[in-house]
C-alpha cells in the first residue's frame, strides 16, 4: 500500500490549531496528521511584522517542513488557511502531493473588503478580542448548529477570544493584501478536494465552484447542515470527506 504524505491543517481567521481537534482524534489513527498555531496564533510566541501577508504564513509552513524533514504533504487550510494554502502552492508546488481548500476562496478581497479588514485590525486592537468573538460567532456557524450544539458556538467564542489583538490586526491586513491566486489553482496538478457548507454566508457556494471548475478532477462537496467552520460543525462528515480523498489518492 501506497504510504500516504502527512496532513498539514492550516487554521481559520481569527481562531487556532484548537479548531482542529476532532479532525486530530479521528484522522491521527490511520494518517500522520499535523495542527499547529500559525505565527503569534494561540500559544505560539513568535513576533509579527505589522503586517502579516499570506505569503509569509506560508513560509513558517514550508520551514517546519523542512526542518521535520518532511518533502510532500497534503496541505488541508479552512477559510484563511485555504488562502494560505494557495500562497504556498503559489510558491512550492513541488512540495504538494494534494490540497484541501475548505470554506474559502481564490479571489482577492474587494474595496470594501479592504476597509473590513482594517476596521478589524483597529477594532481589535481597541475593543479586545471578547467583543470580536461575539460579533463574528453568529456568521461563522450555520443557525443549526448555534440552536442545537451551543457548545460549538462557545468553543469557537473561547478560541477566538483567546487570541492576541496583534496577532490579528497583522494578520488582518495580511490578508488584503492577497492577490487573487486562481491562476495558482488553474496551475496546479496535483489531488483536490473542495469543502464548503451549505450554509456558509461568508464563502457561498459559487465561491467554491469557481475552486472546483480551475482544477479539473477536484471533488466539490458541499456539507448539509453546516455553515462556515465545517469542521467543528459536522466533524463527521468533515472528517469522512478527508479520508475518503485520502483513501482514493493515497491509499489510506
Ligand atoms: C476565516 O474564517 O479564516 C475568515 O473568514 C477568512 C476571512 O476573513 O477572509
Amino acid at each position: 500500500m501506497q504510504h500516504a504524505p502527512p496532513l498539514v491543517l492550516i487554521h481559520g481567521f481569527p481562531l487556532d490549531a484548537g479548531m482542529w481537534a476532532p479532525q486530530v482524534t479521528a484522522l491521527s489513527p490511520t494518517l500522520e496528521v499535523i495542527a499547529e498555531d500559525l505565527r503569534g496564533f494561540g500559544a505560539d510566541a513568535r513576533e509579527l511584522p505589522a503586517i502579516m501577508p499570506m505569503r509569509s504564513h506560508a513560509a513558517d509552513i514550508k520551514e517546519m517542513l523542512d526542518a521535520r524533514g518532511i518533502e510532500r504533504v497534503v496541505l488541508c487550510g479552512l477559510s484563511m488557511g485555504g488562502y494560505i494554502a494557495m500562497a504556498f502552492a503559489e510558491r512550492w508546488p513541488e512540495r504538494l502531493a494534494g490540497i484541501i481548500l475548505c470554506n474559502t476562496r481564490s479571489n482577492a478581497d474587494d474595496e470594501d473588503g479592504v476597509a473590513a479588514r482594517h476596521a478589524m485590525a483597529q477594532n481589535a486592537r481597541e475593543k479586545g478580542m471578547e467583543v470580536i468573538a461575539r460579533g463574528m460567532v453568529p456568521n461563522l456557524l450555520s443557525e443549526a448548529t448555534r440552536t442545537e450544539r451551543p457548545a460549538v458556538a462557545e468553543l469557537v467564542t473561547r478560541i477566538i477570544a483567546r487570541q492576541k489583538p496583534e496577532t490579528v490586526a497583522a494578520t488582518a491586513l495580511g490578508m488584503a493584501q492577497r492577490p487573487d491566486r486562481l491562476p495558482v489553482l488553474q496551475r496546479l496538478k496535483v489531488p483536490a478536494l473542495i469543502i464548503t457548507g451549505e450554509h456558509d454566508t461568508l464563502m457561498p457556494l459559487p465561491t467554491s465552484q469557481v475552486m472546483a471548475d480551475a482544477m479539473p478532477g477536484a471533488r466539490l462537496a458541499v456539507l448539509p447542515g453546516a455553515g462556515h467552520l465545517t469542521n467543528l460543525e459536522v466533524p463527521e462528515l468533515f472528517n469522512r470527506s478527508v479520508q475518503l480523498f485520502m483513501e482514493e489518492h493515497f491509499g489510506r
